[in-house]
């Protein structure tokens, strides 16, 4: 429910002028809503109103922070950089990533954007259970791995690497799946687009933190086939998992960008 201070409101308009469901009217100068016109409490005519005039009750208000209080720009050239400098990590240290560098990860996934504001994104931390969850994947990939190649039909040499991997981690414990990264996220939504959107901002979160990370692309694919693995994560009604973060302090240093592939556009 968006309340308005009819003491502070100027009429000025420009929380209805923003309210993309238009659930905002104006009456006598002052604004009002319109109740049950599809608010999904997106905060916009908290953002704009130059009166700070405006609430969402159910929310959490003393969050809302004054931009000219805080820096929130982003240098572009900074932010090419960063993006051609991050390198997936696959060499972690044994230092251990803190429950406040957890939480400002999950802050950049809780601000950030969902269709129709609707926030369906949920995280499943895993640190004390990461050996136990990195076994039951391992296990799946070889599973998965043995149906490819009783099927006859083999698109990709993963299914050979899953082998590679049981075997070698049966062997000496060695990990290929999360190279012994000590924290994981397991991303799941209804929507693929939120989830990955999330992952993204904080993926960009982690490398400001000195922190590493990979997309785990195979437990996804594990959490996926099999429906033990669902249930094992908790899964919300209607949610699927799609992505994983394994995240450390990088052992390895890079010395150089990459080159990649021209970008496929079409400019119409
Ligand atoms: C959706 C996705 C899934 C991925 N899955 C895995 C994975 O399961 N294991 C792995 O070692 N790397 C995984 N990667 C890392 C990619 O192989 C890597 O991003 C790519 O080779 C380019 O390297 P760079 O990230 O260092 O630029 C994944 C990346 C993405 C974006
Ligand atoms: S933006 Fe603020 S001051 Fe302007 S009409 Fe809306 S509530 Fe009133
Ligand atoms: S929270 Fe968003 S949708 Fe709801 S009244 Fe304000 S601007 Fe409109």
């Amino acid at each position: 429910m968006v309340v308005f201070d009819h003491e502070k409101c100027i009429g000025c308009g420009l929380c209805a002028a923003d309210c993309f469901p238009r659930a905002i009217g104006i009456e006598n100068r002052k604004a009002y809503f319109i109740e049950n016109h599809n608010c999904m409490e997106c905060g916009h005519c908290i953002a704009v109103c130059p009166r700070s005039a405006v609430k969402i009750e159910s929310l959490d208000m003393d969050e809302v922070q004054e931009l000219q209080d805080i820096s929130n720009c982003i240098d572009p050239e900074t932010y090419i950089n960063h993006l051609k400098a991050r390198r997936t990590i696959r060499s972690f240290t044994d230092e251990t990533v803190s429950t406040e560098q957890i939480n400002m990860i999950l802050e950049a996934g809780r601000f950030s954007p969902t269709g129709g504001n609707r926030q369906t994104v949920a995280y499943h931390i895993f640190r004390d259970r990461i050996s136990e969850f990195r076994s039951l994947i391992i296990d799946e990939l070889k599973t998965m791995g043995d149906e490819v190649r009783a099927s006859g039909i083999r698109d990709s040499w993963y299914p050979d690497f899953w082998l590679d991997m049981y075997n070698e981690f049966k062997a000496e414990g060695r990990d290929s799946l999360f190279f012994n990264a000590g924290t994981v996220i397991v991303i799941s939504s209804d929507s693929p687009q939120a989830a990955m959107i999330a992952a993204a901002h904080m993926e960009t979160m982690v490398y400001a933190l000195g922190l590493g990370m990979l997309y785990s692309g195979f437990t996804t694919r594990a959490a996926e086939h099999s429906t033990g693995l669902q249930e094992y994560l908790g899964l919300k009604e209607g949610y699927k998992v799609w992505t994983v973060l394994a995240i450390g302090y990088p052992k390895v240093k890079y010395q150089r960008t990459v080159p990649r592939k021209k970008a496929d556009v079409i400019w119409d």
